[in-house]
């Protein structure tokens, strides 16, 4: 074969379809009934938009960003992640002073030039949610219950969240402080990488998988012990509305997250059964971000989850989620004579919204008796010379074997 995919993508074929459809229809429902609203951006944005936001100390806008120039060298980049382009949309559009909450959602696909492996592609799709307009940390309970509620819909059972909180600017500087500090004896064993982290931002140490700096995680500072009196309150507020919407989580200091943009909570879902990309989705606060972009300082919290890991995840409990579309009847035409009539019934059926198969291929009143059954449809359909002459098909119940004529308002009775 002369061509072939790109590395780290993949096709969905139809039978792959119903299981995104029916993730896609649960998470889209789920969203409304917590008053959230569909939101689409482009999937190219200005390089700037990520560099600024996720930034600086990011592997995610340094390392796997699909860069490009266009005809004009302007440089663009496409999108590793939603948030970003969420929050340009938001500043360009003047919402942050008309005030008042935004609650966005979204899905599509984001592109990263990771490694390829199990549950990590370059092209991934996302699920996600944006609320903007308010420091209250009953938001965060909420976005976190909204994922929850989804994940229990789904049937999904083995996922722990897991919740940190990472601060504000202030708190964060006194904890980089602290890990310098904790981390200046060991900089000759660090990883080049980490010897750069150091110094642009250190709590990214924690998220190295080099097996020294790795070594070096357990006994780090935490930095729930550097919290500002605000930041406390707001981290024991956020558990709190967890405990009384009885969304259970465990406090995990090492959750880091990897954009630079968050402040206070953080959190992650993880599913231990998919291996080495365990995360199914992961968020947090991001309070500097919409002021960083330009626009009025607001508060924001969001999170998106990996349709790939997720449907690993379903897979690895057995659950399937999804029906195969049957149809509803089976057209069967007999002859050329019979053709006219045969095609006008499909027509019309169709438009009405009935699901009907038909096989123009099959000649044989048996071969189209054979794929009727095979097909699943709960009825047949007949349309031979008997019919023809009579105006008017048979309608078999390939369940009960009767079968009577029909006239076009006694079928779409039945059919509906
Ligand atoms: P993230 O943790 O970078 O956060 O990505 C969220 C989820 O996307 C991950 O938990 C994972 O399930 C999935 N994911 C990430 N990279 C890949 C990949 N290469 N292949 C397959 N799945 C992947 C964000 O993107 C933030 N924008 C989330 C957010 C929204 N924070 C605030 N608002």
């Amino acid at each position: 074969m002369k061509y072939k995919i790109p590395r780290g993508t993949y096709d969905i074929f139809p039978k792959d379809s119903a299981r995104w459809h029916h993730v896609i229809d649960t998470f889209r429902r789920v969203a409304q009934s917590f008053g959230y609203e569909e939101i689409t951006t482009p999937i190219f944005e200005m390089a700037e938009v990520f560099e600024r936001s996720s930034g600086e100390s990011s592997d995610v806008v340094q390392k796997e960003m699909y860069r490009f120039q266009d005809q004009k060298g302007r440089s663009f980049a496409l999108r590793p992640e939603g948030t970003a382009g969420v929050v340009r949309a938001y500043v360009e559009n003047h919402l942050d002073r008309v005030g008042g909450k935004s609650k966005f959602y979204y899905i599509g696909p984001m592109f990263r030039y990771d490694r390829p492996q199990a549950g990590r592609y370059r092209q991934f799709y996302q699920y996600g949610i944006e609320f903007i307009g308010s420091n209250n940390p009953y938001y965060d309970a909420e976005v976190i219950a909204l994922e929850m509620q989804f994940l229990a819909e789904l049937g999904l059972k083995n996922v722990s969240l897991e919740i940190n909180s990472v601060g504000c600017a202030q708190c964060s500087e006194d904890y980089d402080e602290a890990l310098r500090a904790y981390y200046k004896p060991h900089m000759d064993g660090l990883c080049p990488d980490c010897q750069k982290r150091y110094h642009v931002r250190p709590r990214r140490l924690q998220d190295c998988k080099a097996a020294y700096c790795r070594t070096l995680k357990a006994a780090a500072p935490s930095q729930l012990d550097y919290l500002d009196q605000d930041c406390k309150e707001h981290f024991t507020q956020v558990k709190s509305y967890l405990d009384q919407m009885d969304v259970k989580y465990q406090v995990n200091p090492g959750i880091v997250r990897g954009l630079d943009y968050y402040t206070n909570t953080a959190f992650e879902l993880i599913v231990d059964a998919l291996g080495a990309q365990n995360s199914i989705a992961g968020g947090g606060r991001y309070n500097s971000l919409i002021s960083q972009f330009g626009g009025k300082d607001t508060a924001a919290i969001g999170f998106a989850g990996g349709f790939e890991r997720l449907l690993l995840a379903l897979e690895k409990e057995g659950i399937a989620g999804y029906e195969p579309i049957k149809p509803r009847v089976y057209l069967i035409g007999i002859g050329e004579a019979v053709r006219a009539m045969a095609i006008e019934y499909l027509s019309k059926l169709r438009k009405d919204g009935i699901y009907v198969e038909y096989n123009p291929d099959k000649s044989s009143f048996r071969a189209q008796m054979k794929a009727a059954d095979a097909s699943g449809a709960r009825y047949a359909l007949i349309i031979g010379e008997d019919e023809l002459a009579a105006k008017m098909p048979t309608l078999k119940d390939l369940e009960s074997s009767q079968q009577h004529s029909v006239d076009y308002r006694q079928l779409l009775d039945i059919l509906n």
